[in-house]
């Protein structure tokens, strides 16, 4: 079974066809990132008009680099929320025309479960992606951590799952992203945070890791006014000193241990959280998907303290991707779970799981 998968919800417009749930036969994608980069964040306008531009010629490449024609595809699998609306709206609206035209079984798919769904892929004759050698087992725990979410999520099975608790405010990625911005580093912040904190210190700053009431529920705003507190402290400024000219104040040395401490405290968070869940649930596998699980910090803490071996995917896989939407496509058209009506489904922006 071949699963076209379009991925369309935030600045990256995606295709890729997926065989089986395992092999990625094509992964194709267009991103409008470095419009964004010069406003420090996505501006939803921006992405919307880039996904109408590209979604079309991704499509085509997907198709072609698995040497596919449309004879040749079961089904169509896009996601439909949770992101930006006009950036869902696009997909949707093409997966829609192409399912109808073609007609072809349509799935809509939850973009943060998807993100997990990429660890399923074990296969591919496509250069430059290494990918686990196995597939996870169940019970799974999941770690979702991206630029919209923070989640911990236990799956006895295939759609049957528990979210065991998330972020009450920022996500995770949200804060890379934020702290990026206050210390003067380009955007997206987890990469360039990452890069900066191997010249810092990352014991020079304690900052407060939160304490939220839900046992396995996140908090990032605390960290972040944190990190925007010590760098005014560090300059000799109050708190009325404008966030937007600490960069040019800051010294490179004090932009890197910031950055170190800000994101050695982060990740722990989040590992803190899956550790308790690890011990209470003793999963047979643990996974992780969205940006940050791209972050080589979070795979070292995550494989220091687990005695379980992780299998991570390839960071082209972290990000957002049209092969994470195609394998869950093809899970969920092999389970027989509901087909989308391609006549009236519609983007939810707030879908959760
Ligand atoms: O999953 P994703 O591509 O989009 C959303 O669904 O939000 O995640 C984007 C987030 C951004 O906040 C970005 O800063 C972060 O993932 N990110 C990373 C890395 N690459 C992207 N964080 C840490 N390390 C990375 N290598
Ligand atoms: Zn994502």
């Amino acid at each position: 079974m071949r699963v076209l998968g379009i991925e369309s919800s935030c600045d990256e417009t995606s295709a890729s066809v997926v065989e089986d749930g395992s092999v990625l036969l094509s992964l194709v994608t267009a991103t409008s990132m470095d419009l964004h980069a010069m406003y420090g964040g996505v501006v939803p306008e921006i992405a919307a008009r880039s996904h109408i531009e590209s979604i079309i010629p991704v499509i085509d490449q997907a198709l072609d680099q698995a040497d596919c024609d449309w004879d040749q595809i079961d089904a169509i699998a896009v996601t439909y929320g949770a992101g930006l609306g006009g950036s869902l709206l696009v997909g949707v609206m093409t997966a829609r025309s192409l399912a109808i035209t073609h007609n072809k079984p349509l799935y809509a798919i939850n973009h943060v479960e998807a993100h997990i769904y990429a660890n399923f892929l074990t296969k591919t004759d496509l250069s430059g992606y290494a990918l686990p050698p196995t597939a996870p087992e169940f019970p799974m725990l999941g770690l979702i951590v991206s630029g919209g979410h923070s989640q911990l999520v236990l799956w006895r099975d295939h759609f049957d799952y528990t979210l065991l608790g998330q972020t009450h405010d920022d996500a995770i990625g949200e804060a890379f992203d934020k702290v990026a911005k206050i210390i003067g580093l380009p955007y997206p912040g987890g990469p360039s945070v990452g890069q900066a904190a191997m010249d810092g210190d990352a014991q020079a700053f304690a900052f407060p890791k939160s304490k939220m009431p839900g046992k396995y529920d996140f908090s990032f705003s605390g960290i972040k006014t944190a990190v925007l507190r010590a760098a005014q402290k560090e300059i000799d400024e109050d708190h009325t000193f404008p966030s937007h000219k600490l960069s040019e104040r800051l010294s490179e040395a004090q932009k890197a241990n910031i950055a170190a401490s800000f994101q050695r405290t982060a990740i722990e968070t989040v590992v803190d959280k899956t550790m308790l869940a690890y011990e209470e649930f003793q999963p047979k596998s643990v996974v992780i998907g969205g940006g940050v699980s791209a972050s080589p910090e979070l795979r070292r803490q995550l494989s220091e303290r687990l005695t379980l071996e992780i299998n991570y995917t390839d960071s082209q896989l972290c990000t957002d991707n049209g092969a994470m939407v195609a394998t869950l496509g093809c899970y969920q058209a092999r389970l027989d779970q509901p087909t989308a009506d391609p006549y009236s489904l519609t983007p939810e922006p707030n879908l959760s799981m």
